[in-house]
């Protein structure tokens, strides 16, 4: 930023200028001026406001219009940037207008404080970035969707306090991660219908005596309605901590899938192989392979919950309406968008990059006794209570621990041993039931494992992808 002469917004009652402290303190317009290109619309549409209030003229609002694309266009191109001595993005833009216009860029302000631009321009930015956020969960999601129909089939290790539990498809599983996300979107699609609600008009709290129109300003940015309540319009900023909410499940839920992938990745689990485009290395250890993209991804949702933290901490027992506290709203926003923006692409590209270890996970499949509930409920088939079949296997499974077998292993005779509930029936032995395949095609109820319902699942997740990345692609 170049240094220039100070151009501020409120001088006309003061005698002295702020002090250097103040103004150090005071500025925002380093992290606010991402805001410009949401700030100049809110301002194309109140000209044309001011215009039809009778307020500027058919001429002023084409020259005021004309300055207004240039300045957008100075703006992009970098050729206008703000100065240290811009209070915020508002003041900069102003300066921009009168550089252009002369005294006829002073009549914009007419109606409108800042207090009700920066609610409505945080709101405008959100919900432009709330869509590309969107696009970014889709691609996690089809990701993942992608290694799931790969995997339908493939049988692994299901667990419960990361014990072996009971065999799963280990597409249900990715499967599993990409449902959390559909509701990540779904939250922020409905966030979008709460936050379509256009603050100006509200000016700096009590609405304007000039005959503006509210609706006609909604409208034209994209909003649903203008807001009912001023003061609420310029206090409120529950549009940007449900956001930020919103981010941190986001966060929560791709730090579970860090988890695991580090986990997998694991020389102890060895069941994917992460792709070299998605690992690093060691600066010392020639050796080394690391899952970075997944830890980053882990270590990232600390700092967006800490966002939504930090801003309802803001926002706790603020006096209404407006107070400059409020200002502290928006590095947060920017730094959950930016987290957002920076770690989906990695971790989408990590989950469609790495390569599964069918056979690793197959083999390890019945590990640790996870058959023992497939066997309890063949007995309760054959009419044993559950709470007697439950011992049963639990007798039969300490039984191979000291005999140093697994359950499909064991004969006849040792089965019968144990219990003579385990002796062959009219359905047959029940080592039949001891197979991991029969295991996940008997779980066949909706929601449960069967190969046959993962692949409903992806059809119905597909249609719901589909549609989450066409709305995200609605301007
Ligand atoms: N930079 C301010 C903010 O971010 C803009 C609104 C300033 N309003 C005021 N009355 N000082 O909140």
């Amino acid at each position: 930023m170049a240094d220039n002469k100070p151009m501020r917004l409120w001088g006309g009652r003061f005698e002295g200028g702020p002090s250097d402290a103040l103004t150090r303190l005071s500025v925002s317009v380093q992290f606010d001026w991402r805001l410009a290109p949401y700030d100049l619309l809110a301002s194309r549409a109140h000209a044309r406001v001011l215009h039809r209030a009778g307020l500027l003229t058919q001429d002023e609002l084409d020259r005021m219009l004309g300055a207004l694309d240039d300045l957008d266009r100075a703006c992009r191109t970098g050729e206008f940037r703000p100065t240290v001595a811009d209070e915020d993005v508002h003041t900069a833009l102003e300066r921009g207008l009168l550089e252009r216009l002369g005294t006829l860029g002073g009549k914009l302000r007419a109606g409108r404080s800042r207090n009700d631009q920066i609610a409505t321009d945080l709101r405008l930015y959100l919900r432009d970035h709330v869509r590309t956020i969107v696009s970014r969960l889709v691609e996690l999601e089809t990701a993942l969707i992608g290694q799931a129909e790969e995997n339908a089939e493939t049988a692994a290790p299901g667990m419960t306090h990361l014990q072996h539990a009971q065999p799963v498809s280990f597409g249900h599983q990715l499967l599993a991660h990409a449902h959390a996300l559909t509701r990540d979107v779904d939250r922020l699609r409905d966030w979008d219908r709460r936050a379509a609600v256009s603050p100006l008009g509200s000016g700096a709290l009590a609405g304007s005596s000039l005959p503006l129109d509210p609706a006609a300003v909604a409208a034209e940015l994209g909003f649903d309605s203008a807001a009912p309540n001023s003061m609420d319009a310029v206090a409120d900023r529950d549009f940007a901590a449900e956001f930020l909410f919103c981010a941190a499940m986001i966060g929560v839920h791709i730090s579970r899938l860090g988890e695991e992938l580090v986990l997998w990745a694991s020389q102890e689990f060895r069941w994917i192989e992460v792709d070299d485009a998605y690992s690093t290395g060691s600066s010392i250890m020639p050796q080394k392979k690391n899952p970075d993209v997944a830890e980053l991804a882990r270590g990232k949702s600390g700092r967006l919950i800490g966002a939504l933290m930090s801003l309802l901490t803001t926002l706790k027992g603020l006096p209404l309406t407006y107070n400059r506290d409020l200002q502290e709203d928006k590095e947060p926003v920017f730094d959950a968008v930016d987290t957002l923006l920076l770690v989906l692409p990695a971790v989408a590209g990590m989950v469609s990059t790495m390569r599964v270890n069918k056979a690793k996970l197959e083999a390890s499949a019945p590990d640790g006794f996870a058959l023992a509930t497939d066997l309890a409920e063949l007995l309760v088939r054959r009419g044993v209570p559950f709470r007697d079949a439950h011992e049963a296997v639990g007798h039969l499974v300490v039984w191979c621990q000291v005999n140093d077998k697994d359950l499909g292993e064991l004969t006849d005779e040792e089965l019968a041993k144990v219990s003579p509930h385990f002796a062959p029936g009219p359905d047959g032995s029940v080592r039949d039931v001891l197979n991991v395949p029969g295991a996940l095609a008997a779980r066949a109820a909706r929601g449960g494992t069967a190969p046959d319902r993962v692949r409903d699942q992806i059809a119905a997740l597909r249609e719901t992808v589909d549609d989450q990345a066409a709305w995200a692609n609605e301007s």
